[in-house]
């Protein structure tokens, strides 16, 4: 796989608690990192909502500061539009769906799934020059994802692969949402950076050695991949105890990677050092996390914790719940704390980073580039 041209495409990074401080990473020019004010980037595939959230009632739902109206064709296919009628600007989202056809509740024009206006009550002939935009929008498992970039760029082949969340057999998954008031440059930042585990998170992802534990950092074309290693240790809570390996010593091994501005995925494997007869040796677990801005400062966030072992257990199932509902939930607290003191303290200042803070610089470096990109592409 190629790497970018990033200065340090492959580090391994210094111990967390060595004093030294990455010089190279102190963003003196604080405009090379995204943040919550950088242009939103465009030209990505989003989630725009779950499968079964879009059927035969149109859905509202703002996505990168633009009002969307979601159904689904007869046939299933869905549908994407803006939420605006062009005559009057009527919300679509409450039209009513005959056939194929969204009419609108103002004049009764008809839009087709293509944007066209099909039919204009008060007039002979359906006024051509009359269309809503529509965006590119695609099923895969239990996500629809949408593509709100240049039309010709919109390539289904770029849709990033979740293909064990359509595989319920060797996978058991539990999953849930949130909407958060922070941005998405700031939550691309928390998943990346696991250094915060065991403070935030003590009681379920967070081990204090795992914090100390030396991670290597890499860029692989637009993504950021974290990788970590912990040999013979307490596995956590939320990986021990559903396992019922909380008595064992395992080995630990963790990568985590920025895929694009829409997801980050995690691949966490834990090894028992000394299985007991019968029992599994490996535990898998994959976490997807799927995010799309609404706003440069609210989020629509879907998560997914997949596990290859005991996929139909009931038991487990709402463990999983309970243990990463808690743990997002404490992320997304702290995320719209940090938020609210960005916006509203009326002194600026600018964020100390330290060597451990560079995977989600590295991540906050592309997603400047490619909103920068866009931005001079328009
Ligand atoms: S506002 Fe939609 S037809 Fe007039
Ligand atoms: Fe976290």
């Amino acid at each position: 796989m190629s790497t970018t041209a990033l200065e340090l495409p492959h580090a391994e990074l210094p111990h967390p608690n060595d004093d030294a401080v990455y010089a190279a990473m102190e963003p003196h020019d604080p405009g090379s990192f995204a943040n919550h004010a950088t242009p939103l980037i465009r030209n990505c595939w989003y989630v725009a909502a779950r499968y079964e959230e879009i059927g035969r009632t149109p859905l509202a739902r703002k996505l990168l500061n633009v009002d969307v109206v979601l159904w689904r064709m007869q046939a299933g296919i869905p549908v994407a539009m803006r939420n605006r009628c062009p005559h009057r600007s009527f919300p679509l989202a409450r039209a009513k769906l005959v056939g194929d056809r969204l009419v609108c509740g103002y004049h009764g024009m008809e839009f087709g799934p293509d944007g066209v206006c099909a039919h204009m009550p008060a007039l002979a002939r359906a006024p051509s020059t009359a269309m809503v935009h529509t965006y590119p929008t695609a099923d895969r498992g239990p996500l629809t994802w949408i593509w709100m970039g240049a039309t010709d760029l919109a390539d289904e082949s770029l849709i990033p692969d979740t293909s064990w969340l359509c595989d319920g057999t060797a996978w058991g998954t539990v999953t849930g949402n949130f909407h958060i008031k922070s941005d998405y440059v700031a939550m691309h930042e928390n998943l990346i950076d696991q250094t915060h585990f065991p403070f935030l998170h003590p009681d379920t992802v967070g081990t204090p050695e795992y914090a100390r534990s030396k991670l290597t950092a890499s860029t692989e074309n637009n993504q950021v991949v974290i990788r970590r290693e912990l040999k013979n240790a307490s596995p956590p809570g939320v990986y021990g105890k559903p396992a019922n390996i909380m008595h064992k010593r395992v080995d630990r091994t963790s990568e985590a990677r920025f895929v694009s501005p829409a997801l980050h995925i995690a691949f966490a494997r834990v090894r028992v050092v000394e299985p007991d007869p019968g029992e599994p040796t490996l535990y898998r677990y994959n976490i997807t996390h799927v995010f799309t801005p609404e706003t440069n400062t609210s989020i629509h966030y879907w998560w997914f914790n997949s596990r290859d072992y005991r996929q139909r257990d009931p038991d487990i199932d709402k463990f999983m719940l309970e243990a990463h509902s808690q743990a997002y939930y404490e992320d997304v607290e702290a995320l719209e704390w940090i938020n609210e003191v960005v916006r509203n303290d009326g002194e600026a200042q600018f964020d100390l980073s330290f060597a451990p803070d560079k995977p989600g610089l590295m991540a906050r470096r592309i997603m400047y580039r490619l909103a920068t990109k866009e931005a001079s592409q328009v």
